[in-house]
């Protein structure tokens, strides 16, 4: 295997290594990267995803919606169960967070909902155009300093980026406790071809979708932004909304 593969960051590098049966580089202790071996079928590296992408899920026609961040796997829960029509594909890159979210798609017995070890930042560029209907982001690391803003990986560059590998009316939808992260986020999303909206798609039922770490900040009365982005123009009924909001 060709470790470039898994990118600069080589998250997920000894869940290859040992699932290829090749002598670990290390010695590991990790018990959650055992639990990640045996989660085949479930949980993917980034080279798995780039060799059997769409076909990983039983209904691989379904619209595909990532939750990226997604922690302990409430969201990708939440949102696979109350959306049968949809398949929902959760990225995280600690191997503790992807096995505890693996193990509640088990016992959901969720057959539209699979987790992946990767770097969002790499998994853009390897997925096919017009690929993905939505793309949830919620609380991302907002480095708040501002030499390590550019840790942050939504960004004008990023944007672009996924404007192509979303499919037509696919959508985009952040929330953030950080109000100067929400405000870059809207200056540069219409630049780069995106709509904002006040509600998702049709296609997604309209819930609040709350996650642990919004539930922490709501209980700290900290205040919470949210943007959703659409690919394409704006129906009537959103512009309407919105002019009166
Ligand atoms: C602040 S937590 C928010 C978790 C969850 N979305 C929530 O709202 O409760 C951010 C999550 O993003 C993950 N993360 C950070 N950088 C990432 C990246 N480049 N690609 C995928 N996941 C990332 C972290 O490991 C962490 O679980």
């Amino acid at each position: 295997m060709n470790m470039e593969k898994c990118g600069k960051s080589a998250i997920g590098k000894w869940l290859i290594q040992l699932r290829e049966g090749k002598k670990p580089d290390f010695r590991p202790t990790n018990h959650y990267l055992f639990e990640a071996v045996e989660l085949r079928g479930l949980l993917y590296t980034q080279p798995e995803l780039e060799s059997e992408f769409p076909g990983i899920f039983k209904n691989s026609a379904l619209p595909l919606v990532l939750d990226v961040g997604c922690y302990m796997g409430h969201t990708v829960i939440e949102l696979a169960k109350h959306n049968p029509g949809i398949n929902v594909l959760g990225l995280d890159v600690k191997y503790k967070r992807v096995v505890k979210s693996c193990r509640k798609i088990k016992r959901e017995q969720l057959t539209n909902a699979k987790i992946a070890i990767c770097d969002i930042r790499e998994l853009v560029p390897i997925l096919p155009e017009g690929s993905v209907f939505g793309m949830l982001i919620f609380f991302p690391d907002p480095w708040i300093k501002i030499r390590h803003h550019k840790f942050r990986f939504l960004n004008e560059e990023f944007f672009r980026e996924l404007f192509s590998r979303l499919s037509r009316g696919g959508f985009i939808w952040i929330k953030t406790d950080h109000q100067e992260y929400y405000e870059a986020v809207s200056d540069f999303a219409p630049q780069c071809n995106f709509t904002i909206v006040d509600r998702l798609p049709d296609k997604v039922e309209q819930r609040e979708y709350r996650t642990l770490f919004e539930s922490m900040f709501l209980q700290k009365e900290i205040p919470i932004y949210q943007i959703i982005c659409k690919k394409g123009t704006a129906s009537p009924l959103y512009r309407a909304t919105l002019k009166s909001s």
